[in-house]
């Protein structure tokens, strides 16, 4: 194992029940996991709940509960959906645990310590439900005239007495940062940062002391830290910061910030400066990815149009709704759901296309092979075959998902199934058996190779699903990785003369189209 790879979601907010733009993330932040550890590396898997600040205080007091009762069971809920999605991650942090208040309390005394940080007052506008301050000409009009955030949230007045961060200090560091290519992406969420840290930065307020539901600043009283820095630096403390720990050596910085498009300012920004401030290394990469709406809008309360997450994996199974999330949405763009656009592509792709392949070829082994393999001769059919699955498999799926782009990774994929199903008909093996039985076996055997192929290449987008393919085909458990695909020499599986397969079942049964609601 080398090139460790650390990877971390945006922490949620468990004001409330887990939407399904919290699924998204977390399914694409793990697919990306599975998908280094598939290419070998040694990787770590982050993501929790950022469970401090005013918007947590306020929803508690509105429920008449404590924060902390409000946290413990929306962070369960959270911790519960990941479960189901089959999310791999190796810590799920929440920011109330001791060893979060212990790294925040550490970076806040490094910042300190560099001089960066001082007492005045602020005064200004500030947005609960984004936990951000605003500046008076960011702030855009509402319907009626009053003022909201860029983010369309209600904005409030405030005035106390707070501790500053020297951002000002850091704008021409950030600027040759934000230069760096592949530090910030997609392009167009750099092109908004560049100009924003371009146009002059402000000292940011970091603490807050008209409430006290937060880490308390060290040696400063009444002060709790404002909400962003307790909680961006949950990215160091999952690590064990402030102590010299390996797994600080060796996964810091980290390889991959996936976050929302929303909060691209605080993690390509305040982040960095930050880190620079505490002399610590700033993350490789951050992704901004685009919103998930439904039929077109976005979800909320008074539209009434709020799906659970966990009810579309009690729908359609885990496996599908991961696939049709990474394959349907070109990812960094907004991209739109319903029940029927997830049944239509499942139905076409992974039902029609690759599940009926696995299990036509499959039934045919097993009727015709007595599910037994031996070694054969390919012909050249067979090879171009196998090319057009191996270059799929071994260098356009990878080479796109290495890029976050897996809906081209998955349509390259998608094409050589479609390769093969043409493959089975020109080939008509079911006609062979009385003709040319010889001939027979190979084509069948072709497809093994193929179909083997395909599913170890997929697996980190249904990993269920082409876990039972795999185990189908009887494929050794431990030769599942892109290091075991064909083309680094197929020829062994192929040795293993008298490799039995197991008995074949549907894997990818068709969904049911829903009912539709009567408007
Ligand atoms: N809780 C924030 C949000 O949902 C995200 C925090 S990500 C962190 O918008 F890294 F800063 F914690």
């Amino acid at each position: 194992m080398s090139d460790p790879y650390y990877i971390t979601t945006a922490i949620h907010y468990p004001n409330g029940r887990p939407h399904i733009g919290h699924a998204y993330e977390t399914i694409a932040a793990d697919v990306i996991a599975r998908f280094q550890r598939l290419q070998g590396r040694e990787v770590r898997f982050q993501t929790g709940t950022d469970e401090h600040g005013l918007k947590m205080a306020q929803k508690a007091r509105d429920l008449e509960i404590t924060p902390r009762a409000l946290a413990d069971e929306m962070s369960g809920a959270f911790r519960e959906l990941f479960d189901r999605l089959d999310i791999t991650y190796d810590r799920f942090i929440r920011t109330t645990d001791e060893d979060h208040h212990r790294a925040s309390q550490a970076i806040w005394q490094a910042m300190e310590a560099k001089g960066d940080l001082y007492l005045d007052r602020y005064e200004g506008w500030y947005s609960i439900r984004d936990e951000a301050y605003y500046d008076e000409s960011e702030l855009i009009e509402g319907e009626n005239g009053e003022k909201l955030s860029p983010q369309e949230t209600p904005v409030e007045w405030t005035e106390e007495e707070t501790w500053f961060f020297r951002l000002s200090n850091y704008q021409n560091q950030l600027l040759e940062l934000l230069n760096t290519p592949g530090f910030l992406e997609p392009e167009s969420r750099r092109n908004e940062m560049i100009s924003f840290v371009s146009g002059g930065l402000r000292d940011l307020s970091v603490s807050r002391t008209s409430f006290d539901w937060g880490v308390k600043v060290p040696g400063s009283g009444n002060h709790v830290m404002y909400v962003w820095v307790d909680a961006l630096t949950n990215y160091l403390t999952g690590l064990g910061y402030p102590d010299d720990t390996t797994d600080f050596s060796k996964f810091w910085p980290a390889s991959l910030h996936l976050i929302g498009k929303d909060i691209v300012r605080f993690h390509s920004v305040y982040w960095p400066a930050f880190l620079m401030s505490a002399d610590l290394p700033v993350p490789k990469k951050i992704f901004g990815h685009g919103f998930l709406l439904n039929r077109g809008q976005k979800e909320s309360k008074t539209l009434g149009n709020v799906t659970d997450p966990s009810e579309l994996v009690e729908t359609f199974g885990v496996d599908n709704l991961r696939y049709f999330l990474m394959r349907e949405i070109a990812f960094g763009q907004d991209g739109t759901y319903s029940p029927e656009a997830i049944v239509t592509r499942c139905n076409a792709e992974l039902a029609n296309s690759f599940g009926n392949l696995a299990q036509r070829t499959l039934s045919m082994i097993s009727k015709n092979m007595d599910g037994k393999l031996e070694t054969f001769e390919l012909a050249s059919d067979d090879r171009a075959l196998l090319k057009t699955v191996q270059d799929a498999c071994c260098t356009g799926l990878p080479e796109a998902f290495e890029k976050l782009s897996f809906s081209v990774g998955i349509e390259d994929w998608m094409k050589a199934v479609y390769a093969c199903n043409q493959y089975v008909d020109e080939q008509a093996p079911w006609g062979l058996k009385k003709t040319d039985p010889e001939r027979m076996k190979a084509v069948l055997q072709t497809l093994f190779i193929a179909i083997r192929d395909l599913a170890i290449a997929i697996q980190p987008v249904v990993p269920t699903k082409a876990t039972a393919v795999l185990d189908q085909l009887g494929a050794s458990p431990e030769k599942r990785s892109y290091a075991d695909l064909a083309d680094n020499g197929w020829f062994d599986i192929l040795v293993a003369e008298g490799h039995t397969i197991g008995k074949p079942t549907p894997i990818f049964p068709r969904l049911e189209m829903p009912e539709v609601e009567a408007a």
